[in-house]
């Protein structure tokens, strides 16, 4: 019998954060490591027994062993098929949409989405529900107690399925299907968009370049983009995907994506600018001579996305994370649609979409999608600006400047401080938890408080809380300062300082933004106490 049963115990630290697990990737090399995970997965899942999963991710280092690990423990534990990209390769949304239309029972998605890969970078896998979307946290929940309970795990011994062949293969009796990772996403997009618009756009000269950071949508926004949309050859850059995303770090802000800001910041520039993240759920957005923010995108999305086929009926309401600015509820109240805030992570707009109470969803982490999958979709969210663009015949600043006179203007930064102690990280924290109570009424530099808060969540679909989800500053005159500790970083502590500040409509709607917001970074520093970190400037600011 090729299937067998290995004796494990449990490993520390399986615990799923903002988005799966993730790890440096020599930690997910380790034996057992894989192994002891998946097969938690599917023991918290009742079994995969008789069910039908999709297993893809980005290409990164490890993603092609990892898989046939994957394959064989689904085979040993008696589940009937498996849909896997060729190559390994799915990205993010694509697996969210085979999910979804092959019916399917779940699927595991393999990346640690925007951070470096190789074999001294990081490594994720992450499990995905059958509504397409990431676990919520019941379910993630049950998979850290079997990860701490754990004493064997079942996986197959044939031999490892050749994934460059599409067509259907076989595994110890388990059915694989080998698919084209882009066609199905390719056809929900054609559905969703105006697609002849925004080729007679291209065709009239527009110019665009699309930044693939040598991640997975290189294939999607070739065959998208410079196929079926007919920008010329060139619009698509570092569209190769590699194990390591060329020695880059695959996360689209301007930071990691200095090159493609500097082209789009040059007079002779293209008219329009995006690139997407390591799995292609993120996005970032330029325009000539102009930087959108994520939390200004979904805002600028949400109160134009009627003028793309797939949302002409209007939307249902409009969803964001905590965090992220208050851009898009300024739009939802003039259409007269819901806005609902939650907690960071994707996982948290699932239920909302589900219910048919949100149709686009966003956050400020470059994050943009709707209900036509349960992942953020980078790749859709350029494809609606071109929708936008196309149909309005604006550039990007005019459509921006337009969009802050009507709504006023949301100044918005976030500033990390990154690899700091995890004690370190901790106390900061602890700290402002201890002296919130005393917030209210003291002034730092120009800005009162005029009240704090730690952010909970109840859902209003499950009635589930989430509590501790990130400490809020509101001061008097509209200003906004938010700190969490990221859940996503494999290194210490990542302590994240989101800054906001409100400028109606008759204000000065076009200051730098570091300017504008000076008066609550230096308040937010000194109200965190960030002195105690001996640094004086964040590692990245967005
Ligand atoms: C992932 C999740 C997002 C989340 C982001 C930031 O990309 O999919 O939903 O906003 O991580 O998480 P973090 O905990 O690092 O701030
Ligand atoms: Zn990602």
């Amino acid at each position: 019998m090729p299937a067998q049963t290995i004796s494990t115990q449990p490993i520390d630290g399986q615990k799923p954060g903002t988005s799966g697990l993730r790890k440096k990737t020599r930690v997910f090399m380790e034996p057992g490591y894989v192994e002891n995970f998946v097969q938690s997965i599917f023991d918290a899942i009742d079994g995969a027994a008789g069910k039908t999963f999709v297993v893809g991710g980005d290409g990164r280092f490890f993603n092609a062993e990892a898989i046939q690990t994957i394959l064989k423990m689904a085979a040993a534990n008696g589940a009937a098929k498996v849909i896997v990209g060729q190559g390994g390769l799915l990205s993010t949304p694509a697996a969210s949409n085979l999910i979804r239309k092959r019916g399917t029972d779940g699927g595991l998605i393999l990346s640690a989405s925007h951070n470096p890969g190789g074999i001294d970078a990081d490594f994720g896998l992450k499990y995905n529900i059958a509504n397409g979307g990431p676990a919520p946290e019941g379910v993630t929940a049950r998979i850290l107690e079997h990860t701490k309970a754990i004493t064997e795990y079942k996986i197959s011994d044939a031999a490892d399925v050749d994934l460059s062949a599409l067509g259907a293969a076989t595994l110890d009796g388990m059915a694989v299907e080998i698919v084209d990772p882009v066609t199905d996403y390719q056809l929900l997009m054609e559905e969703l968009f105006d697609f002849d618009a925004i080729r007679a756009m291209f065709a009239s000269g527009f110019t665009m370049r699309f930044d693939a950071m040598h991640a997975v949508t290189g294939p999607y926004a070739t065959a998208i983009l410079e196929g079926a949309l007919g920008a010329p050859a060139g619009t698509v850059l570092n569209g190769t995907p590699s194990v390591d995303f060329g020695k880059g770090h695959p996360d689209p802000n301007p930071v990691w994506a200095k090159p493609l800001v500097d082209m789009l910041m040059a007079d002779d520039g293209p008219d329009f600018g995006a690139a997407s993240d390591g799995d292609g759920d993120r996005n970032m957005i330029l325009g000539k001579g102009i930087y959108v923010t994520p939390s200004d995108s979904l805002a600028v999305l949400t109160a134009n996305a009627h003028l793309a086929p797939g949302y002409a009926k209007g939307l249902a309401g409009v969803a964001r994370s905590m965090p992220t600015s208050a851009a898009a509820d300024r739009v939802a109240a003039k259409l007269g649609i819901d806005a609902f805030e939650t907690p960071t992570g994707w996982k948290f707009f699932g239920n909302l979409l589900d219910a048919g109470k949100a149709t686009i969803c966003g956050e400020e982490s470059a994050g943009t999608g709707s209900d036509h999958v349960r992942e953020k979709d980078g790749l859709w969210a350029v494809l609606l600006w071109l929708n936008v663009l196309a149909k309005r015949g604006e550039s990007v600043a005019a459509i921006m400047q337009d969009h802050w006179q009507t709504y006023g203007r949301d100044y918005y930064s976030r500033h990390d401080y990154e690899a700091l102690p995890s004690e370190e990280g901790d106390a900061i924290m602890s700290d402002l938890r201890a002296g919130l109570a005393d917030l209210s009424g003291q002034t730092y530099g120009a800005l009162t408080v005029a009240s704090a808060d730690e952010f909970s969540y109840l859902d209003p679909v499950d009635g589930s809380e989430s509590h501790k989800q990130g400490i809020r500053v509101f001061f008097e005159g509209g200003a906004r300062a938010v700190f969490r500790l990221s859940g996503t970083g494999t290194d210490g502590a990542t302590l994240r300082v989101y800054l906001q500040m409100y400028m109606g409509e008759g204000g000065d709607l076009l200051q730098e933004t570091q300017a504008a917001l000076e008066p609550v970074r230096a308040a937010a520093y000194e109200i965190a106490g960030l002195a105690r970190t001996g640094r004086t400037e964040p590692t990245v600011m967005t």
